[in-house]
Order: structure tokens, then sequence, then C-alpha cells
């Protein structure tokens, strides 16, 4: 934690979720010839070269990897495809029993490649620190079960009020794997994680304790044992008043933050020692002009006085233009000039 407690005394660092993507001309060379995305994230060479896109042309202060949170699925034997416009598509997952012949060994070895895209990274960018990443297991149930992006979730409400025990088997063997997926990524070199927890918000108080605080305290605790001062960014995406149950119950470095938050987080935050990470409106991002002037310096003073990394609330959007991102890390850095000179 020591280099990046020095790193935000200095100044309020920058990256985007999917800072690495669509928007980006140089990400579709690449993507146009390797149509299939998760040969792309299995492809160390690719893979290292997109997660240094961001880097080289907006100078972001963070690397994060390039891959997937569906990876996990089909490291666990499922089929994954990704199509266009679309979205992902997974082979249904219907209960526990279909995972009965699974070998830990054999899924790690599946995402070997992604260890070597981490090694590939940091050999070429030693200096600047990498995020690695899992999703939340209950977010990768989702898309297990659903078979892909879903609007209203049925299958998964349904499977957790007929089959509860299933469910919470389901989430221990992706906790599982989750952890030694993470612990793997930190010894090839990366510098910190983060756990995108991105459907936390579909859940009342009981589901919400079960499977999303259970699951991602084991996941911090695991690594904290072995990894003491690797921070971990946790994003439970959409927990309104459940957050608060969230950092009472795991002890987190960093916090990702929505559009909307409890105000009373803040000073929370601040007495756990919690680094804020968030939460310009990639919509925001998309329109430009005055009011993303206006929303980054908001931004910029509402986090003043607490830890802050600057980053959107969401991921950024294929359609954003180039020189809204170009304008938000000058506002970022020019406010960060004025906090060295005050
Ligand atoms: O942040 C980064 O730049 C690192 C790479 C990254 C990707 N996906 C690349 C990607 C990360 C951290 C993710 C996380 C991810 N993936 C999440 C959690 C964050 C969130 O957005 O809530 C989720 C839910 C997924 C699952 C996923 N992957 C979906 C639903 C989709 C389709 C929708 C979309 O945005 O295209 C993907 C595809 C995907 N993952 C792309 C990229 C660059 C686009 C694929 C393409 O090039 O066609």
């Amino acid at each position: 934690m020591s280099n990046l407690s020095k790193l935000l005394n200095q100044k309020t660092p920058i990256w985007f979720m999917r800072q690495a993507g669509r928007y980006l001309p140089e990400y579709k060379e690449i993507r146009k010839k390797e149509r299939n995305f998760l040969n792309l994230c299995f492809n160390p060479d690719l893979a290292a070269e997109i997660s240094l896109q961001p880097i080289k042309r907006f100078g972001f202060d963070f690397i994060i990897l390039f891959c997937d949170i569906l990876v996990i699925p089909y490291a666990l034997g499922k089929k994954v495809d990704f199509k266009e416009k679309l979205g992902p598509i997974l082979e249904k997952t219907k209960n526990v029993k279909e995972f009965k012949s699974l070998n830990y060994e054999i899924s790690m070895e599946k995402l070997s490649p992604v260890m070597e895209t981490i090694k590939k990274i940091k050999k070429q960018k030693p200096e600047i620190n990498l995020i690695g990443f899992c999703g939340g297991p209950f977010t990768v149930l989702t898309y297990m079960i659903e078979g892909g992006t879903s609007k209203n979730h049925l299958l998964v409400k349904q499977k957790i009020k007929e089959d509860r025990e299933d469910f919470k088997n389901l989430i221990k063997i992706i906790t599982n794997l989750s952890i030694k997926y993470l612990e793997s990524q930190i010894i090839s070199g990366a510098n910190i994680v983060k756990v995108f927890e991105s459907w936390a918000g579909l859940l009342d108080e009981r589901d919400y304790e079960d499977f999303i605080i259970k699951p991602n305290k084991k996941i911090q605790e695991n690594l904290k044992k072995k990894f003491p001062s690797i921070p971990i960014i946790f994003f439970p995406r959409n927990s309104g008043y459940n957050i608060f149950a969230f950092i009472k119950n795991i002890d987190c470095d960093i916090l990702s933050l929505d559009k909307e938050f409890p105000k009373e987080l803040l000073n929370l935050a601040k007495e756990k020692k919690i680094t804020l990470q968030g939460n310009l409106d990639p919509q925001i991002l998309i329109e430009g002009g005055k009011k993303l002037e206006d929303e980054v310096k908001k931004i910029m003073i509402e986090f003043s006085n607490y830890d802050h990394i600057f980053n959107l609330s969401h991921g950024i959007l294929p359609i954003t233009p180039i020189k809204n991102v170009e304008k938000t890390i000058e506002i970022v850095r020019n406010f960060n000039e004025a906090k060295k000179s005050y």
C-alpha cells in the first residue's frame, strides 16, 4: 500500500474502467484481425499490446490488464462466445452437478496465457502499477445462469428461490477459482487487483449478505493472508445502502463508486482509511463540452479531502470521443498542479 499512499499524497491518479477497448481506433484495428474475443484475451502479445494502448495514447496512471471476467466460466469448462451487438453468449449452467469432475489445476492451466500477458506488460512498463482483476462471484454466476447479459435476471431469481443451497455451492466454486486466479495474477506481477461485482445491485439485504458480502470477504481474506501489501479494489456496483454492510464486513483498501452513492459514505471511508475511486458518468464523458468540464471539477472538489482515484462510474462506452478523454485528464492534471503548489 505504501507505493499507492505516496502516489495519493502527491496527486489524484486517473484511469478509466474499460480504458482499453472499442473507443480506440488502435484497438479496433487489432480486433478486426482477431474476430474471436476470447482468443484475443488469451493471446499474450496482443493482450499486452492492447493493455498498453491507453497508456501510450493518454498516459493514464494505471494499467488495467486486458482480459474479461467471463474467462472464469470458460476455465470451468463452459462454452463462452462473444457475438457482435449481442454481447457474451454462454452455455447455460443449471446446477452444481455439472462441475462434479472439476479440476482446479486444469482450470488454472486454461488461464495461464493471462499470466504471460501480465509478465509481458510488466516487462515493458515496470514503473506503472498494473491492475489485475476478476468478476465478483455473483456477477459471474449471473452470466452463467442466464447464458449472457440479462435485463430482468429471471433465471437467477428463480434459482435463488428454488435452490438456494445449490446456488451457494456454485458461488463457492467460482470464488475458489477466482482466489487462485488472482493469486496467480499477483505472483505474475499484478500490483493491485480489482473485483468487478457489477450486478450487486440486484439483491435485497439477505441475499446481498450471502451472495455479495460472504464471497467478496472470502476473496479479500485469502489474498491478504498471502499478499498483505497488495491493494484490492472492490466494485459492488449499485449497492445503495447495502454498501454500509459491505464496508463494515470487508476491510477494503479501495472502493469504486457509482454515479449515486450515499454521501455519509465519504466520512466513513475516511475513518476506515478507504481510498475512493470514481465517479464520472460515462454518458457525460460522451457529451463533452462545458457539462463535462463542470462535472470533472465538481468531482475533484467533492473528493478533495479524501484519498481519491479519478475514474468513471462504469465502463467507458464505444462512442466516446477521444478528445473528451484527453480533456478530462487535462482537468484532473491541472487540479493536481494546483494541489502541489498549495
Ligand atoms: O477495463 C479494461 O480496459 C480491461 C478489460 C475489461 C474488459 N471487460 C474488456 C472487454 C474488463 C475489466 C472487463 C470487465 C467486464 N466484462 C465486466 C465488469 C465490468 C462491467 O462493465 O460491469 C463485465 C460485466 C464483463 C462482461 C462483458 N464483456 C460484457 C457484458 C461484454 C459485452 C458488452 C460490451 O461492452 O461489449 C464484454 C465484452 C468486452 N470486454 C469488450 C471489451 C473490450 C468488448 C469486446 C469487443 O471488442 O467486441
